[in-house]
């Protein structure tokens, strides 16, 4: 059985998380402030077969409650460190004194750090440790108080600690818009206009809360080693998005995140990526094509062949599927070839704005020379499936070696 720890897990992307981790069968160690709603979840999740679920009402503000968390907790596969808060007071920055950014900088930044400082010792080898952070890391929000310059702070926060501890697998999630509590309530506060939030995001449309539990789902498991020091940015292509026009909205609802794969692996010779996922013979199914063709392509090829397949990619799909590119490792041998691996990224970006209002996404990622294809295996599921429906426009880096090793 293994141990997830999850914080801010009473409401909004961290109960949906719970749930589906102890669906799943681990061992949930759940920790919020509202001790009310945390016993409420509780009792909804179905009991491990050994060790019950743990509940902690723990301020997170306060590290005395944070070190208590060391204490009687078993020993943990995964860290999710969720719990945030919003600045929804309309309060501009400069207006504010430092007690009042206090408590928002205290959850955000501090406090995935003393979570880590606690639970270190419990962490198995090879464990794994998300921090979400947010969109609004990567960019500025105004209006917002410190939100921003907390979420950037923790994403730099999550960097240094990959670097500091390469034996463990250090991730950030950056959800996009996400309809919880959280953004109800800024909705309800006039802090945000929906219309304005999908015109920017190229899928058209705002996660559920059980997308964000599904790329956690994904990071928290053995699987996403080869992306540790990322940042997964689940957020319909928000962040890649720098159109001024208003982008068209989702023509169709999502599928069911536990939609079978169905996945054509073409563009070289793929027999080591063929056993990435087995062939889904039934219907409804969420159909994929991996494209390894940008791997094998001559230097400063990269764009041509990027472009050459997703032309092929959309003559063969109109809608609601993904393509998933594996390129070459973003060092090239010349100066002068710097260009085209770059431009390529950009174009993955630029045609998940184009498509995204008929569910077609595009992502890459870039693979190190001779990496076995089966430790990639996991990542392309996801990457590919209908379980990352939310996830468009990225290009990530991966490490070949395993966590313990240098990268
Ligand atoms: P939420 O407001 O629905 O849930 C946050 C949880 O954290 C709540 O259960 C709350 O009780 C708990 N919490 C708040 N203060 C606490 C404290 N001092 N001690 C312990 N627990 C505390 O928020 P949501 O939307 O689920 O967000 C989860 C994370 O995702 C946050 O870090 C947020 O910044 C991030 N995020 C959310 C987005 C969205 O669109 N909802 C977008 C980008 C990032």
């Amino acid at each position: 059985m293994q141990t997830v720890l999850i914080t801010g897990a009473a409401s909004g992307i961290g109960r949906d998380t719970a749930r589906l981790f102890a669906g799943a069968g681990w061992q949930c160690v759940l920790v919020d402030h509202n001790a009310p709603a945390l016993q409420q979840l509780g009792r909804s999740l179905p009991a491990p077969a050994s060790a019950p679920h743990q509940l902690r009402a723990v301020d997170l503000t306060d590290p005395v409650q944070i070190a208590s968390l060391g204490d009687d907790t078993p020993r943990l596969d995964a860290i999710l460190n969720n719990a945030g808060m919003s600045d929804a007071s309309n309060t501009p920055l400069a207006e504010q004194d430092a007690a009042q950014m206090a408590r928002l900088l205290a959850l955000n930044l501090a406090a995935p750090a003393a979570v880590v400082d606690a639970c270190g010792p419990l962490l198995k080898p090879g464990a794994r440790i998300v921090n979400v952070a947010s969109g609004a890391g990567l960019h500025a929000i105004p209006w917002r108080g410190a939100y921003s310059p907390s979420k950037a702070g923790l994403i730099a926060q999550s960097l240094a600690l990959a670097q500091a501890r390469p034996d463990l697998c250090v991730t950030v999630l950056a959800p996009g818009f996400v309809r919880t509590e959280l953004v109800d309530g800024l909705i309800q506060a006039g802090r945000l206009k929906p219309e304005g939030a999908l015109g920017k995001i190229p899928l058209g449309r705002m996660a559920a809360p059980e997308e964000m539990a599904q790329a956690l789902y994904f990071l928290a498991s053995s699987g996403a080693a080869p992306l540790r020091g990322q940042i997964l940015a689940v957020n319909g292509g928000s962040s890649v998005h720098g159109g001024s026009q208003p982008l068209p909205p989702a023509t169709l609802p999502p599928l069911p995140l536990d939609t079978p794969l169905q996945l054509e692996v073409c563009g070289g010779e793929g027999e080591a990526w063929q056993g990435v996922a087995p062939t889904a013979a039934e219907q409804p199914h969420y159909a994929a094509s991996l494209d390894l063709s940008p791997l094998h392509c001559a230097s400063a090829g990269v764009l041509q062949a990027v472009h050459a397949a997703a032309a092929r990619f959309a003559a063969r799909y109109t809608q609601q599927a993904s393509l998933t590119l594996l390129l070459p490792s973003a060092q090239p041998r010349r100066w002068q070839d710097a260009g085209d691996g770059a431009a390529a990224r950009m174009m993955v970006s630029t045609l998940a704005c184009e498509w995204g209002s008929r569910a077609l996404r595009i992502n890459a990622l870039e693979v190190p020379s001779g990496v076995d294809p089966q430790t990639l295996h996991p990542l392309l599921r996801f990457f590919c499936g209908s379980a990352a429906q939310y996830l468009t426009g990225q290009t990530l880096v991966c490490s070949a070696a395993a966590p313990g090793t240098p990268r």
